[in-house]
């Protein structure tokens, strides 16, 4: 970076990252191509959508002037576009969409967005690049607690919970029954995850232990790490075909918006179970509905559906053979409170013009 107007050494010290934080700390910091002296009655300042855990504003209060949505209700867009305005640094969940109209509300001053969450299909990251705004995103800290409840919607879908826990509640117990309520186990399947990224990989690992015969995956590419539990890397189609347990981990992208769709559900076994914790936005929910009641497929579990909430009068909520979820696959208080500290880090390292700690790119 070129910075004008200083002398060498100074210029020198300033294209020293470190140097750098250090100038910031003392309210020199860099903006573009210069540096200029940042009063202490003028820190950056920095918009939260929302109630989050207290690590991530605590940290930004230290050093940034912090406004927040008070509330546990998103904000709706018109407030968002009016409270962007002027802000150096915005902190995002993933219902706020993140778009040119959003960017040019919030103005030049902005320079970097840090949304809670791993996934950023709610943020349009062109529009971001062609402005100059840096994005940070929260992977790797919630990966256990979502592979966790992965694995809990696996369980609960194949073992018929849903079912088991109304049959308590409203007295259709009765004696027990040697074929009631039966599903399929885990011991000596074949499981199918489509994405071996972050998440579908510690999937993976959590379901060794349950006795799975074989771990068969389609991604863009093999991925090395999951050879150390043997997962055989197949074309798409054997994936379907072969799966007793069809995992969705993958990102939502143009290319997997609808994938899962009556053509992948006439392709799974009729006895395979369905389960996505990626996004609503990947599966036709149509579909899913049809192969549910058509018996395409045995069973699905949701934690992510489209639109969320669900509208309490979806033909999906009727079904017992599908189990739905509010999308809580992170709600562990570890992985929330990492996740709202990871943020405010990405939003301080972009307001600084250091390196994000965890950076998207377009
Ligand atoms: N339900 C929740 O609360 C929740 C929580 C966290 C993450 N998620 C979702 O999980 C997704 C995955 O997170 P991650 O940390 O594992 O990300 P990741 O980037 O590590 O993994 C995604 C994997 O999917 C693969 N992929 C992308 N397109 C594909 C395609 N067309 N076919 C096959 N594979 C494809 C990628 O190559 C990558 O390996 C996120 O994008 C997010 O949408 C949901």
């Amino acid at each position: 970076m070129l910075i004008a107007g200083l002398s060498p050494a100074f210029r020198l010290a300033a294209n020293n990252t470190r140097i750098r934080s250090q100038l910031y700390a003392s309210r020199l910091y860099i903006e573009g191509s210069a540096v200029r002296k940042m009063s202490k009655s003028t820190p950056p300042k920095v918009f939260i959508t929302r109630r989050v855990p207290d690590r991530g504003p605590a940290l930004l209060k230290s050093e940034c002037t912090v406004t927040q949505w008070d509330s546990d209700e998103p904000i709706s867009r018109e407030e968002l576009l009016s409270k962007v305005q002027g802000v150096d640094g915005l902190f995002c969940l993933l219902t706020e969409k993140i778009d040119a109209e959003l960017l040019d509300a919030a103005g030049p001053n902005l320079k970097v967005v840090g949304t809670m969450s791993v996934g950023y299909d709610h943020v349009d990251l062109v529009a971001c690049a062609e402005r100059g705004v840096k994005v940070g995103f929260t992977p790797n800290v919630l990966t256990s607690a979502v592979a966790e409840l992965t694995v809990s919607l696996l369980l609960a879908t194949s073992r018929r919970l849903k079912e088991g826990i109304r049959a308590v509640e409203n007295g259709s117990w009765g004696t027990w029954k040697p074929m009631w309520l039966c599903g399929p186990g885990l011991d000596g399947s074949t499981v199918g995850i489509i994405g071996m990224g972050r998440i579908g990989m510690a999937v993976a690992r959590c379901l060794q232990p349950f006795g799975v015969a074989r771990f068969v995956y389609s991604d863009f590419d093999e991925q090395p790490k999951a050879r150390d539990i043997g997962a055989e890397f197949l074309p798409l189609d054997e994936v379907i075909a072969s799966a007793d347990f069809l995992l969705a981990c993958c990102a939502l992208t143009s290319e997997t918006k609808g994938m899962f769709n009556m053509d992948l559900f006439k392709k799974m076994k009729n006895t395979a179970v369905f389960i996505n914790t990626s996004r609503g936005g990947v599966v036709q929910q149509d579909d899913l509905y049809k192969a549910l009641v058509s018996g395409e497929i045995a069973a699905a579990g949701l934690d992510v559906t489209t639109p969320e909430p669900l509208p309490t009068n979806s033909p999906l909520l009727k079904l017992d053979n599908c189990v739905i979820l509010p999308h809580i696959a992170s709600a562990t208080h570890k992985a929330r409170s990492a996740m709202s500290e990871l943020t405010a880090k990405n939003i301080l390292a972009g307001l600084k013009g250091q390196t994000i700690p965890s950076e998207i790119t377009a």
